[in-house]
């Protein structure tokens, strides 16, 4: 099989690729531009059947050059400026890639893959913005507060429509709070759960750390570990009922990140010093999937909140 993997240096799109790659029928290409993505998250980054090529999805040459001349059965696109704060602080740059590169990419599709069976959207859970009511369900009311979130729901919709308009198979996939090995901490707004890992990291490594929470801590998010999130993105390429369709991937359950201090402090067996702060404007409370729709197409996480953050600092501190 040949994959396409947009983001593919990323934290989800490189579990992705190490799991792919270790079949050596599937041929992988990565595009990714290394803004936030790392060559050193790929387990053997010279297996004969892995290809990266260093580019923005953004660059239309290049991007034309690659699905003009390559058939791919599986196109993965991942590739986002993934900060919700950087899309606030340049709209226009970061449209470019969060929506633009998407409607080129599908254009491109639609145009020179003839073949594919798949292409899978990476959306997030960001489009339900502050609307209360949860779980929040596939069809509930979006509210899509970001430029972030209204380019990520603005393409979801184009993915989708390419299926029903242009027959491009297509499937989008709303991320909730994905966490693990391979996401990178150095931004105030990265993954939280790589904050606190890096500051717990920093702590065993007699550095000075302590972890900062915006708000009381008691608010709650529905922690995914990412090689469950690989499981999903493979089951919905993979299926025939998901061709047009949008699915949650979340755990199903809430864990409030006060919870989630207390299992870094039992696994690890010592405590970061926490400081409370205000909470930040637009910060949303509450957040968890309603994932009937993705179990009823076979999915079953493999992983708790807490085997999977053991799993993680197991992975994460023994480096
Ligand atoms: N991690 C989460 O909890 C979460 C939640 C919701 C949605 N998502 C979405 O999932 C996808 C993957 O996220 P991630 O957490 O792995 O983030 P990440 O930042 O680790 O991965 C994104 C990858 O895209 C690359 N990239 C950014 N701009 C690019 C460009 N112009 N051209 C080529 N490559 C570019 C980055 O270098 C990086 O490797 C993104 O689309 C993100 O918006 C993630």
């Amino acid at each position: 099989m040949n994959y396409l993997i947009t983001g593919g240096a990323g934290f989800i799109g490189s579990t992705l690729v190490n799991r792919l790659a270790g079949d050596l029928n599937n041929q992988i290409w990565i595009v990714d531009d290394l803004s936030m993505g790392n060559l050193d998250n790929i387990v053997d980054m010279d297996k004969r059947n892995v290809q990266f090529i260093e580019t923005s999805v953004t660059d239309q040459t290049v991007m034309a050059k690659l699905l003009s001349e390559n058939q791919f059965d599986y196109i993965f696109h991942l590739a986002a400026v993934a900060s919700v704060a950087d899309s606030v602080a340049r709209p226009v740059e970061t449209h470019e890639v969060n929506f633009e590169s998407v409607l080129q990419l599908l254009e491109f599709c639609r145009k020179h893959q003839s073949g594919l069976k798949r292409l899978v959207f990476a959306s997030s859970a960001a489009v339900y913005g502050d609307e209360p009511t949860l779980p929040k369900q596939e069809e509930s009311v979006i509210r899509p507060l970001t430029p972030y979130a209204v380019d990520k729901f603005a393409a979801e919709r184009y993915v989708l429509n390419h299926y029903s308009l242009y027959n491009v198979p297509t499937s989008a996939v709303r991320f909730f709070n994905v966490y693990g090995p391979n996401q990178n901490p150095n931004s105030p707004y990265s993954g939280v759960l790589s904050i606190l890992t890096d500051r717990f990291q920093k702590m065993l490594d007699q550095q000075e750390s302590q972890f900062t929470v915006f708000g009381d801590g008691e608010q709650t998010r529905d922690f995914i570990f990412v090689e469950d999130v690989v499981d999903a993105l493979l089951l919905v390429a993979g299926s025939a009922d998901s061709l047009g369709n949008v699915y949650n991937v979340g755990t199903g359950e809430a864990t409030s990140l006060n919870t989630v201090i207390d299992l870094y402090g039992k696994i690890i067996g010592s405590e970061v010093p926490v400081v409370y702060q205000a909470g930040r404007e637009g910060d949303i409370p509450h957040s968890y999937a309603d994932n009937r729709r993705l179990v009823e197409l076979g999915f079953a996480p493999k992983y708790t909140v807490a085997s999977g953050i053991r799993t993680y600092l197991d992975s994460v501190l023994k480096k």
